[in-house]
């Protein structure tokens, strides 16, 4: 069994690793950190693992070695700390944004602080395993995703691999459980309940990952994306508007999918004429780590319509570095992640 430890297994990426490696048929937790909540039964933040642990949280000072640590931190906080992480464990999952980006270049833009310990940045793998599964076959160190980000790059990747689109324009609908378990004046309830707010319409980070992720023999993507928050707790569902350089039909673009990602475990194509689950949702993906995606061609344009969704907490955080670690660790890659989701939620 491989012994896996989490810190900052007080939040909600943390309590979903912990969900996610309490059940894990290879994986024994042997510690959880909290600064605030030291001393406390894990079941005290996370009252869905009531009677299945009884797992104390500690802090960060009595954090031991293990085989594989997970680090669910706010970002900016892992970076400086690196070395005392990685003295502590062979293997590490950073679920922050820490290091996600390849350039140095890109903290100051996007995050607005020099990083840290740039010469750590190489040593990362980006997390996907659905884009990186050889190089994570290797890989000590992986990053784990933005939720926005995955959404967006699994749903586009097809497209922009084999050049076939020029502009996109995507909007994504988000939960609330993307800001974390830390509360806010903007996320107290009378605040957050009913809204259907426009949170980034430009500039939002994760277009760093798409930037990233997207670009393939130096053409970089030419995307946009607009971010807004709607009445969820889990869950982002992508709306992407992508004008295409190829007259493709519904055929081909049904081909270019299904090649891309026929062995893919945890990504299904959902595009079916009846019924009224006809295009991705977020709602039945709670808990699961599917990413759905679904498209629709328009005619007499140059526009198709790709939606795609998942469960920010899960394909967009943890069960994706479940998913990395399975394969950083040479298990079965859906090793702990096999839970469909409920219906009806
Ligand atoms: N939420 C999402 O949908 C999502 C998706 C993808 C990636 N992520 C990333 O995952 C990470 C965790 O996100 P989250 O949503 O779980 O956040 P969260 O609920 O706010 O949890 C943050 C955790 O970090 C700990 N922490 C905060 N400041 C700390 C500090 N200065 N030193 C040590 N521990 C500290 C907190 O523990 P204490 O009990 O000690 O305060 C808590 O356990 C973030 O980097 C986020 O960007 C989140």
């Amino acid at each position: 069994m491989l012994k896996a430890s989490i810190v900052g297994a007080s939040g909600y990426v943390g309590g979903e690793l912990l969900r996610l490696l309490l059940d894990h048929p290879e994986v024994e937790v042997k510690q959880a950190t909290s600064e605030r909540f030291a001393g406390q039964p894990a079941h005290f933040l996370h009252p869905n693992l009531r009677g299945r642990t009884d797992l104390r949280l500690v802090s960060l000072q009595e954090l031991g070695s293990c085989d594989v640590l997970f680090v669910a931190l706010p970002h900016g906080q892992v970076a400086p700390r690196i070395e005392e992480f990685a003295a502590l464990a062979g293997r590490i999952v950073d679920l922050s944004a820490d290091f996600r980006l390849h350039d140095p270049a890109d903290y100051p833009r996007w995050y607005g602080w020099e990083h840290p310990a740039p010469e750590w940045l190489p040593r990362f793998v980006y997390g996907l395993a659905e884009f990186h599964r050889e190089a994570l076959r290797e890989a000590r160190y992986a990053s784990g995703v933005g939720c926005n980000a995955t959404v967006i790059n699994l749903a586009l990747w097809p497209l922009y691999r084999t050049g076939v689109v020029g502009k996109t324009v995507v909007e994504v609908k988000v939960g609330s459980s993307e800001g974390g378990a830390e509360p806010t004046p903007a996320s107290h309830h009378a605040e957050r309940s009913h809204v259907v707010r426009s949170y980034a319409p430009t500039g939002h980070r994760h277009l760093a990952e798409l930037l990233q992720e997207l670009t393939f023999d130096g053409r970089r993507p030419d995307i946009h994306i607009s971010v807004t928050s709607v009445e969820l707790v889990r869950g982002a569902l992508a709306t992407a508007h992508c004008f295409l350089t190829e007259d493709l039909s519904e055929k081909d673009v049904w081909q270019l999918y299904r090649q891309t990602y026929e062995d893919e475990p945890f990504i299904r194509i959902v595009k079916v004429r009846k019924g009224f689950y006809r295009y991705p949702e977020p709602k039945i993906l709670a808990g699961s780590n599917y990413c759905d995606i679904g498209f629709e061609r328009e005619e007499g344009s140059d526009r198709l319509v790709v939606i795609s969704a998942l469960d920010n907490l899960m394909k967009g955080a943890a069960g994706t570095a479940v998913q990395a670690m399975n394969v950083m660790c040479g298990l079965p890659e859906t090793a702990g992640l096999e839970f469909p989701g409920l219906h009806p939620i």
